[in-house]
């Protein structure tokens, strides 16, 4: 049986900043972003805006003409979770209307939505009649003034896995290494990211090393297999520094078709910056909605890792009309309808937060046209709505 990804949907707010005017305000050099760092915008989440709204904005647009019928797991996989104990994925199939669902959140960093993923895999293998939703929904959150806040962003990705998937079908043979390393995490306390920015450089890289050469051990492929690399994007130039360690197994032509299909792979990233759990697999919609030399029976590579550390690498062929399983003119739709921030607003949209003393708070939405949305919060509650 064959089982994998038969769509994708894209979420991401509609207020973005402009990475080389927040250069100009840190004093630092544009071309450091957008050529250093490798990335132009970070879409920026206002207040109505959470990880559960934007999982399920994500999913709505995934459902666009798809039944609910046989989605009997929905799983979401954040590391911007809104509750200690109760799910985010509770809510998303309120709002999305999947009461059979078997219903859960996953935490392990930017590794969640793979876990995700691979359990979807695996409840598949078992129901075959039966679908699963996997959502990857984050804020990422590094502090104004720190290295890392050119690297924020938010959104969402969400991905329905069936038998005989009609956009890509996951191949077995994977790829795994973790181990207890210290390079990003969020205390309880914290509602910003440590991390320990090269060291998380160097140690995703080891990682994609590691996997790599492990996958290759197990299955004999080689670089000439691959059509595609698409690799999890905290910001585009990381990907990059990773594809190059392993870009002279192949022929000069193949290094040239991989470089290119890479940079199809960052343009939303640049766009949107990280989003943690979900940039893996907006890496790989943005491949898919930009490549026009990518053809069914082609197999693409997936790179994910999660600092903490868990990494995988994992490949899946694309299928016969995969190309009708996407949306790029909505979600191109969706970038270009974006407002741009001022600096001022950047800064009182990141320090405006809801309030943690169980006051009431109503949340102002005449700027956030996102079908779903948190309104505000009451009783300690949050309040969702679908407009
Ligand atoms: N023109 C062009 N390029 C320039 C430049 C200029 N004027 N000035 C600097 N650069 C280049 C540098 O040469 C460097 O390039 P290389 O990495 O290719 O050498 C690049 O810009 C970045 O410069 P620095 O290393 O000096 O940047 P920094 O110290 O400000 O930190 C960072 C960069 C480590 C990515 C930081 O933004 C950060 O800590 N980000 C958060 C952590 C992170 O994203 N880690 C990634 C792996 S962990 C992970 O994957 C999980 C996750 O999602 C977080």
């Amino acid at each position: 049986m064959q089982i994998g990804i038969d769509k994708l949907g894209l979420f991401t707010p509609n207020t973005y900043l402009d990475l080389v005017m927040l250069a100009n305000a840190r004093g630092v050099d544009p071309d450091k972003f957008t050529i250093g760092i490798g990335q132009d915008q970070m879409a920026i989440a206002p207040l109505s805006q959470d990880s559960v709204t934007m999982g399920a904005n994500a999913a709505l647009d995934l459902l666009e003409g798809e039944s609910r019928d046989n989605i009997s797991l929905l799983i979401l996989g954040t590391e911007s979770g809104i509750d200690q104990s109760k799910a985010g994925a509770i809510y998303i199939q309120r709002l999305l209307g999947l009461s059979n669902a078997r219903t859960f959140e996953i935490k392990e960093a930017c590794y969640g939505a793979t876990a995700g993923l691979m359990t979807a895999y695996d409840y598949v293998a078992a129901h075959p009649d039966q679908k699963a939703l996997v959502i990857g929904s984050d804020i990422a959150r590094y502090g104004l003034e720190t290295p890392g806040e050119v690297t924020q962003g938010a959104g969402a990705v969400a991905m329905l896995v069936s038998a005989q998937p009609r956009l890509m079908v996951l191949e077995p043979e994977t790829s795994i290494h973790s181990a207890d390393i210290q390079d990003f995490w969020r205390p309880n306390y914290s509602k910003e990211a440590f991390a320990r920015g090269k060291y998380s450089t160097e140690q995703y890289i080891e990682f994609f090393q590691k996997t790599w050469a492990d996958y290759r051990a197990k299955t004999g492929r080689t670089i000439a297999d691959f059509k595609a690399l698409a690799f999890h994007l905290p910001y585009t130039k990381m990907g990059l520094k990773a594809l190059r360690t392993i870009l002279d197994e192949g022929s000069e032509t193949q290094q040239a078709q991989l470089l290119e299909r890479y940079a199809e792979s960052t343009l939303y990233s640049r766009q949107i910056g990280n989003i943690y759990t979900g940039a893996l697999y907006l890496g790989f919609l943005s491949l898919l909605e930009h490549s026009t030399n990518l053809e069914a029976g082609d197999r693409i590579g997936l790179f994910s890792y999660g600092s903490g550390a868990v990494s995988e690498f994992f490949t899946g062929i694309l299928q016969p009309g995969f190309e009708k399983q996407l949306a790029k003119q909505k979600h191109a739709d969706l970038l270009a309808n974006r407002r741009q921030l001022t600096m001022v607003e950047y800064e009182t949209q990141f320090q405006t937060e809801l309030p943690e003393d169980g006051s009431e708070y109503e949340i102002d939405l005449t700027m956030d046209n996102a079908p779903i949305i948190l309104k505000g919060v009451k009783d300690h509650e949050r309040i969702y709505m679908t407009r």
